[in-house]
């Protein structure tokens, strides 16, 4: 027979039991599990989150800086907060002692040689689940040739996503011809979340981004863009953080960088201490000239 408990006292009567609103922007009304995945990808400590983005191959091939991800990439990971990967880079080169939590890209079809927004969604919900991802990735192409199809495949991951608690990153892709400015992000932006994403990637833009970010009800992370000089992708990341943005998901600036090593540290110094681009690229020099 068990031991019988010895009745406790410990019922604290009168406190009332605490309940806080989620901090993640515009997802307090989810479900446990995907709160959680969220906490996983947004540091839970400030809201943000540095996520660095390998996922290039997956329309691109080997591109410069990721041809040998175990060599060139791997020992990136303890800085940031988050990957953003293929399933088969995943599979294939990531170690699963790794716990980071993983972004996983789940649309493709063309190549770089093709129309870009022909893409469909090419991973099935059951893998993200076999594979324990924390969130999917797809491209919207919003004024794309493909504009609609993107739109609903994204709805489509969203509604999947729910089903299980995984969470969906909307990826605003810019058309060549597109004009890459707030006005544009602000409608990209609102669509994607109007319709389901839980949390969007776009560009940094100069002008007016702090209305891409207020205007959009749930988090937003910048994408790199083309490789810039360092101070220049610093000074980016900086004023995104300041006039909104919930992190960064970058990939060229970083490991194009002639210092990936350097540059990640730069980058969470930014992302998660506030630092100035002047201190961050302090930082990077400093870890660059150290080897
Ligand atoms: C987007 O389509 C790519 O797959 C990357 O995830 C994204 O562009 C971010 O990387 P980068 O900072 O190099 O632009």
């Amino acid at each position: 027979m068990p031991e019988m408990d010895k009745e406790g006292k410990k019922f604290y009567v009168g406190v009332r039991q605490k309940s806080e609103l989620f901090y993640v922007k515009g997802s307090t009304e989810l479900d446990w599990g995907m709160k959680n995945r969220l906490a996983r990808i947004f540091n839970p400590k400030d809201g943000k989150t540095v996520m660095l983005a390998i996922d290039h191959g997956y329309f691109q091939g080997p591109t410069s800086g990721l041809e040998r991800i175990d060599i060139s990439i791997m020992p990136l990971v303890l800085y940031v907060d988050t990957l953003m990967v293929t399933r088969g880079i995943l599979r294939s080169m990531i170690p699963p002692s790794v716990i980071k939590p993983v972004v996983i890209r789940a649309s493709g079809g063309p190549s770089i040689l093709k129309e870009l927004s022909d893409e469909q969604i090419a991973m099935d919900m059951e893998d993200c689940i076999r594979l324990g991802v924390c969130a999917t990735a797809i491209q919207v192409f919003i004024g794309g040739e493909f504009e609609s199809r993107s739109v609903i495949n994204m709805t489509k991951l969203v509604d999947a996503g729910l089903r299980y608690g995984i969470a969906t990153m909307a990826v605003t892709a810019v058309g060549r011809d597109m004009k890459r400015d707030a006005k544009y992000f602000r409608l990209a932006a609102r669509i994607c979340a109007e319709l389901g994403a839980n949390f969007i990637k776009t560009y940094y833009t100069e002008e007016g981004f702090e209305t891409v970010t207020s205007s959009c009800p749930v988090p937003v992370v910048i994408a790199g863009g083309k490789k810039i000089p360092e101070m220049d992708a610093l000074t980016m990341a900086y004023c995104a953080i300041n006039e909104g943005a919930a992190g960064v998901d970058m990939g060229r600036n970083i490991f194009q960088s002639d210092s990936p090593l350097g540059m990640i540290q730069a980058i969470k110094a930014i992302v998660h201490d506030n630092e100035k681009p002047e201190q961050a690229y302090k930082l990077y020099e400093s870890i660059k000239n150290s080897k």
